[in-house]
This record gives C-alpha cells, sequence and structure tokens, in this order.
C-alpha cells in the first residue's frame, strides 16, 4: 500500500459556506494564499452555486481572480449546473467538483432536483469539461445517512458511485455530511466498495459532529484509501443539511498522518497558524485540537 497521502482542503469552500457572517474577500484572499504555502497541494477556493442559495459564495469569481497562483496547488471550485461550470472555468478554476447525493431528500434540498436529474446535470459539465481538458471531481453526499430519509443503504452508494465514474469523474469522494458514521460503518462501507472500485479513485470526506471523523479516516487507511478532505481550523458544514457542523480539521488529520509514518508534503506549523489567523478573523474558536494544543505549549 501506498505511505503517499493526498489531502484536499476544503476550508475556503465548506468551511466558509456555513459562516453566519460573509468573510470579507480580502481576507478569503488571504487564508487561500496561506493555505497555498503550507505544502497543500489541493485547494477547494470556492463555490459557482447560486449566490441566493449560499451567499457565502457568491464572490468566489473574485477571490480566483484575486489570489497568487501557487503552480504547485490546484486550485478546484464546486459547480452544481453548467452555468456554475462556466463562472468557475472562466474565473481560471484547475478543477471542478459536482456534488450529488445518496439520498432523493437531501439532493432535493441541496440542488432542488432527484438524484437521476442531478447525474443528467452532471453530464452537462463532464462532457464540456472533457472538452476543455479541466478534470471533474465527484462528491457523493449522505453515505451513511439523511437528515431528511435516515439510513442510506450501501447498495444507493455502489449505484451512485458506479454513475459518477461512468459520466466522467476521475475521484469520488464520499461525504458522511451530517458526521454521524463510525469506524466500523466506514470499515463496513469499505469492504463493499473496495472489490468494485478502484481504491486510488476514492476519496473520504468526513464532518466531524459525532467527534468521529478521524477514527473514520484511520477505517479508510486500514482500507487502502489514500486521499481525504479536511478543512483548516474544522471550519465547516453544510447550510442544507442540518445538524452538519465541522469537517474534519485538517491539522489533526496531519497530525494523525505524521505518527502514522505516512507522507503528505503539509507542514503542520504553518498550517496551524493559517487556522488560528482564519479563527481571529471570524471570531471564532479554533476546532483543531492538535492547532489547540500547540498554541497553547
Ligand atoms: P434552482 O433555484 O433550482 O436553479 O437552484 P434554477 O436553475 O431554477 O435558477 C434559479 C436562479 O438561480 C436563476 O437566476 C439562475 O440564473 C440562478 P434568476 O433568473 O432567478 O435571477 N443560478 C445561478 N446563479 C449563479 N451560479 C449558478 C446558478 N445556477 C442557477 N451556478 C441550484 C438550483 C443547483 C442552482 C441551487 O440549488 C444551488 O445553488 N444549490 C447549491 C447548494 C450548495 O451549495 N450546498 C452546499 C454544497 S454541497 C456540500 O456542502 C456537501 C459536500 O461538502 C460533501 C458532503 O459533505 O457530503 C460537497
Ligand atoms: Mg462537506
Amino acid at each position: 500500500m501506498s505511505d503517499q497521502v493526498r489531502i484536499v482542503e476544503v476550508g475556503p469552500r465548506d468551511g466558509l459556506q456555513n459562516e453566519k457572517s460573509i468573510l470579507e474577500l480580502r481576507d478569503k484572499i488571504a487564508l487561500v494564499n496561506a493555505l497555498s504555502k503550507t505544502g497543500l497541494r489541493d485547494i477547494e477556493t470556492g463555490s459557482f452555486v447560486s449566490p441566493k442559495w449560499v451567499p457565502q459564495m457568491a464572490n468566489s469569481g473574485e477571490a480566483f481572480k484575486g489570489i497568487t497562483k501557487n503552480p504547485s496547488v490546484r486550485y478546484s471550485a464546486l459547480t452544481p449546473n453548467l452555468k456554475g461550470y462556466e463562472l468557475a472555468r472562466d474565473a481560471g478554476a484547475d478543477e471542478v467538483a459536482i456534488f450529488a447525493a445518496a439520498s432523493e431528500g437531501f439532493s432535493q434540498k441541496n440542488i432542488n432536483c432527484s438524484i437521476s436529474e442531478s447525474i443528467e446535470r452532471f453530464k452537462g459539465i463532464t462532457e464540456q469539461a472533457k472538452r476543455d481538458q479541466i478534470p471533474v471531481r465527484g462528491y457523493l453526499s449522505c453515505i451513511f445517512a439523511c437528515p431528511y430519509d435516515g439510513a442510506t443503504p450501501i447498495e444507493v452508494v455502489i449505484d451512485a458511485c458506479e454513475k459518477l465514474f461512468e459520466i466522467g469523474c476521475y475521484e469520488v469522494s464520499l461525504g458522511d455530511t451530517t458526521g454521524v458514521g463510525t469506524a466500523y460503518e466506514t470499515k463496513t462501507l469499505m469492504q463493499h466498495l473496495t472489490p468494485r472500485f478502484d481504491t486510488a479513485r476514492l476519496a473520504l470526506h468526513f464532518h466531524d459532529t459525532y467527534g468521529q471523523a478521524l477514527a473514520n479516516v484511520y477505517a479508510g487507511l486500514e482500507a487502502g484509501v489514500r486521499n481525504f478532505d479536511a478543512s483548516v481550523a474544522g471550519l465547516g458544514g453544510c447550510p442544507y443539511a442540518k445538524g452538519a457542523s465541522g469537517n474534519l480539521a485538517t491539522e489533526d488529520l496531519v497530525y494523525l498522518l505524521d505518527r502514522s509514518g505516512l507522507q503528505h508534503g503539509v507542514d503542520l506549523e504553518a498550517l496551524i497558524d493559517a487556522g488560528n489567523e482564519i479563527c481571529t478573523t471570524l471570531g471564532r474558536r479554533n476546532l483543531s485540537a492538535v492547532a489547540r494544543a500547540r498554541s497553547s505549549s
């Protein structure tokens, strides 16, 4: 098994989309620039969704244009439809992400259409992105449970993963949107997924609502997964998933990887500084246990 882990930093998108206040453009740019200097290679910088649905992301185009690009970093954006895709591409996104759900209830609440309608819509994005040579990542939300429909059957996750790969996603990131799953459930899910899919093309995206995210990562590592999403300072949540709190903190993930002898290329101290800075700006507590431990010593 590879000892290289890829971390996808989702703080500027998943982290900030759920903040009550809308971060000033200059502060958002400062956050992305600080993250680009930590050794992170993938930064989800914003999303091109309806500004009526998620006003916190309305300045994503300006953010993309305002950042100082580090050529070693892939700056990606979330796109729900062709309109969002074109805006992201024209703003200079290196990669886009489409986002489907493994539950009908969440699909309706989050993107106002059924799962099958969303796949049709996303096909329009993947076809255009192929012509533009822009890689497309797929998210799959509610892998364990949905705040509207309850427990998610594993067969639905398998089916949705198949569809996302079929339409051209290079990777599928499996999201525990409300952060309810445990390591046991991650292990069980991966036992069903790894025989069917190339594990190198799967990523895990844990929210930490019940404090299980890091244990879930460990279960994913044991199953051979080497791609993980995380958010600096544990910022995050989904405005359309009641109860969804912050993502797994990137600092905590890096600490685990460091002490497990796994390579990731991220400078923990620089990351802690970036996390403390954004928490000061937002006037909120840093949710990374590692950042708090290091900052108080
Ligand atoms: P809709 O209202 O059905 O869209 O929303 P519509 O196509 O009927 O258009 C309505 C209006 O929105 C029109 O404007 C469009 O132009 C505009 P009007 O004519 O009324 O002035 N519009 C747009 N404007 C800018 N950018 C666009 C865009 N599209 C339409 N791309 C839509 C459907 C998908 C747009 C909406 O539901 C939406 O934006 N949803 C996004 C919700 C969201 O961002 N949720 C959070 C991200 S997902 C997540 O966090 C989970 C994840 O982290 C993984 C996990 O944790 O599980 C990824
Ligand atoms: Mg998320």
